[in-house]
């Protein structure tokens, strides 16, 4: 077995990793072994069978009419945009705190990001911030359902109807998650989604795909998926090459049935670390009412979030920062001009949070090695301990 893998005798030797995909496959090997084989069996290695397949079971799962497979999250939002009609110019709004994905699928889509800030509980965007950016060239906006929470849609799809922009969701860290009777994904026209392999549903490699209602739009990026194509050799569209392969089709058809047992067991890994942080200056997101997370993260905050982290790594403890850079503040995105103090929630977010280990197979006693480790981190004296000031 790997490290990873390994029980350590003593605490201060166990490593506890951010997310462990071996212990995943290990549960699955004889169904994820066979469908591969039948793939390399078949000879056919890109879209295919296995793809189709996993887009009409992901579509009945999500309770949507179309799924098309595409071979990233980024793809998706991109090949959404273009499919929504996106043109030069057009502004759109994501949130200030997300990963960059959202505003390069803008950007690439030949729109301008519009960006708004988050609220301060959840770290979704807030319906009030996107209101207050809608100018005449606004076209939509991309919510994003961060950490595994559904954004604030009732009151989303209320501003975009009022000012007639589309929404587009990204969906990517929320698969199987729901708002009410409503699962992720099908809250906007079309719904973005990422099969990279940590994700509650991860592919074994890149995937992706653009989930809708409207057959139109389902079409447009069917065939901008595949150089344009309508027939072979056809090009009615100009488009790329972001087929997804039939591999990753074949890995996605066999986890889709574990989906909703793994995310009540990250739901569960996320209640374990509630009552054991509880009392600490170590504060977990809210969880908003009506809200069946999907626990792809578990992100808390803390004031003297570096520290923290270094205590924690010191005991073998994974950690990551999701994100540590609100898009606003990226280099790449300087041209757009907005400058420190744009968006005082999403940096104030960027400079307390850390997500700690979750996985379905997490044990409970691994949560409590981590609350334990947090326990102590907190007790340090200094700029690391007591109440983090
Ligand atoms: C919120 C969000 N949007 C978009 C993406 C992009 O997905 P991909 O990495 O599959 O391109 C990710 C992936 O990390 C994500 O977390």
């Amino acid at each position: 077995m790997p490290p990873d893998h390994v029980t350590p005798e003593t605490p201060s030797e166990r490593r506890i990793p951010f997310v462990d995909l071996r212990a995943q496959y290990e549960s699955l090997r004889p169904e994820i072994d066979d469908a591969l084989r039948a793939v390399l069996e078949s000879g056919q290695f890109v879209l295919g069978r296995p793809v189709a397949d996993f887009e009409r079971s992901f579509a009945s799962y999500l309770g949507v009419r179309e799924c098309v497979c595409v071979n990233s999250g980024t793809a998706a939002l991109h090949l959404g945009l273009v499919a929504l009609g996106l043109g030069a110019g057009d502004e759109v709004i994501v949130p200030a705190n997300t990963f960059f994905a959202a505003a390069e699928a803008v950007i690439w889509a030949g729109g301008r990001v519009v960006v708004a800030d988050v609220s301060e509980d959840d770290a979704t965007i807030d319906p009030g911030a996107i209101e207050a950016a809608v100018t005449p060239r606004t076209r939509g906006v991309v919510p994003v359902d961060l950490y595994g929470q559904p954004a604030r849609y009732d009151e989303i799809l209320s501003i975009a109807a009022r000012h007639g922009l589309f929404v587009l969701e990204d969906a990517c860290q929320a698969h199987g998650a729901a708002l009410g009777a409503r699962k992720a994904g099908a809250f906007g026209a079309a719904g973005a989604f990422s099969f990279y392999p940590g994700k509650n549903l991860g592919a074994y490699g890149e995937g992706g795909a653009l989930v809708t209602n409207d057959p139109g739009i389902a079409e447009r990026v069917r065939a901008l998926r595949d150089h344009g194509q309508v027939r072979k050799y056809d090009h009615a569209l100009v488009g790329h090459n972001f087929r997804l392969e039939a591999l990753q089709g074949a890995v996605l058809g066999v986890k889709l049935s574990r989906l909703d047992a793994w995310n009540a067991q990250r739901r569960r890994v996320a209640g374990w670390y509630r009552e054991g942080l509880a009392g600490l200056p170590v504060r977990m997101l809210a969880e908003r009412q009506g809200v069946l997370h999907a626990q792809h993260l578990c992100v808390v905050r803390v004031a003297s979030r570096d520290a923290f982290r270094r205590a924690l790594a010191e005991e073998g403890i994974e950690t990551l920062i999701h994100y540590p850079i609100p898009l606003h503040l990226q280099t790449a995105l300087r041209p757009l001009g907005y400058g420190a103090g744009a968006f005082p929630i999403a940096e104030r977010l960027c400079g307390e949070i850390v997500s700690l280990p979750i996985y379905p197979e997490m044990s409970r006693e691994l949560v409590g090695a981590v609350c334990a480790a947090a326990e102590r981190a907190c007790r340090r004296p200094g700029p690391s301990g007591g109440d983090g000031r």
